[in-house]
């Protein structure tokens, strides 16, 4: 399967970052290396790290990419310093994220990401992780669905739909995508300006892969392997993430580790959004290691 790779705000990311002559970098979140390429561009002999929990995505990412400038680990980028002290970098001059899933997991139905795949209910980005969706929707609480749905995807018929999750899977479980899209649908009873499952299936696929959590350790370490004037950037696709990037850089600075690059997080142009709609939600965050 081909899929068109378009990297999320690469200009702007590439003015925040400042990939310099020589400088070691590390990408937290590489997918199919559309930032990495850019960066090794910038950076003549340096160094770039490509982190990913996603093996398929970096099997790909090094048949695009052949460079021996770049090394590419799987891995959590909660796990950031221990990745990168195994990849003999100890300091950097810039560490980039670029959260969520890539257009490869969205598009490959068998990942099952997507509403109306016929394919199972997964959702992992590393498939050697046990839960999935289904496991999650099939096994879980009522409660524990509902606050999920509440919390991860700010979804307001968050009690009915789980109510409706419950009923379903007593007479049949949840093996779909397709299916647990028509469950929601029956909730709604209409199609609103997005489709009814978009709440539900992005607190699935955060609760899944532990996204928050995993965006909170990934950026309490990234400091802890900057150099002074390394620069951190983050893209973040929603609210609930950018609120954490956005305090946790505003705490940052007021201990003195560092300095905010953005007041306001920039977001792409009316030109990229029409070329590229995924990108309507990005908001990029920048800041400077003290
Ligand atoms: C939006 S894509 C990145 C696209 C990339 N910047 C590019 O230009 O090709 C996000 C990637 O981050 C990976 N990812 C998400 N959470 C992760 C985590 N906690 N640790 C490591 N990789 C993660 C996903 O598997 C996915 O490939």
């Amino acid at each position: 399967m081909k899929v068109i790779h378009l990297p999320v705000m690469l200009r702007e990311v590439i003015m925040l970052l400042k990939p310099m002559f020589g400088g070691v970098y590390v990408d937290a979140t590489v997918g199919l290396g559309g930032h990495a390429e850019e960066i090794l561009r910038h950076i003549g002999h340096g160094r770039l790290l490509g982190i990913d929990r996603d093996e398929e995505t970096l099997d790909m990412a090094m048949k695009r990419i052949p460079d021996n400038r770049l090394t590419l680990k799987k891995g959590k980028f909660s796990d950031i310093s221990k990745l990168a002290a195994e990849t003999g970098i100890s300091e950097a001059d810039g560490v980039s994220f670029d959260l969520g899933t890539s257009m490869f997991h969205l598009k490959t139905a068998e990942r099952g990401f997507s509403f109306f795949s016929e394919e199972p209910l997964d959702m992992r980005m590393d498939r050697e992780q046990e839960i999935t969706a289904a496991y999650i929707v099939n096994k879980y609480p009522e409660k524990e669905i509902s606050r999920i749905l509440w919390e991860y995807g700010e979804e307001k018929l968050s009690r009915k739909i789980a109510r409706a999750v419950i009923d379903y899977r007593g007479k049949k479980k949840i093996d779909t995508c397709a299916e647990l899209s028509d469950i929601v649908y029956r909730v709604y009873k209409k199609r609103g300006k997005h489709y009814p499952a978009t709440k539900t299936f992005q607190a699935l696929r955060i609760a899944v892969n532990d996204e928050l959590n995993e965006l909170r350790k990934g950026l309490n370490e990234a400091p802890g392997i900057l150099k002074s004037g390394g620069r951190l950037c983050v893209i973040s696709y929603h609210s609930l993430e950018d609120r954490i990037v956005k305090n946790f850089i505003r705490d940052e600075q007021r201990q003195g580790v560092l300095r905010i690059l953005t007041k306001k997080p920039i977001a792409p142009s009316d030109e990229e959004v029409r070329f590229n709609p995924s990108a309507r939600s990005a908001k990029l965050r920048g800041a400077e290691k003290i």
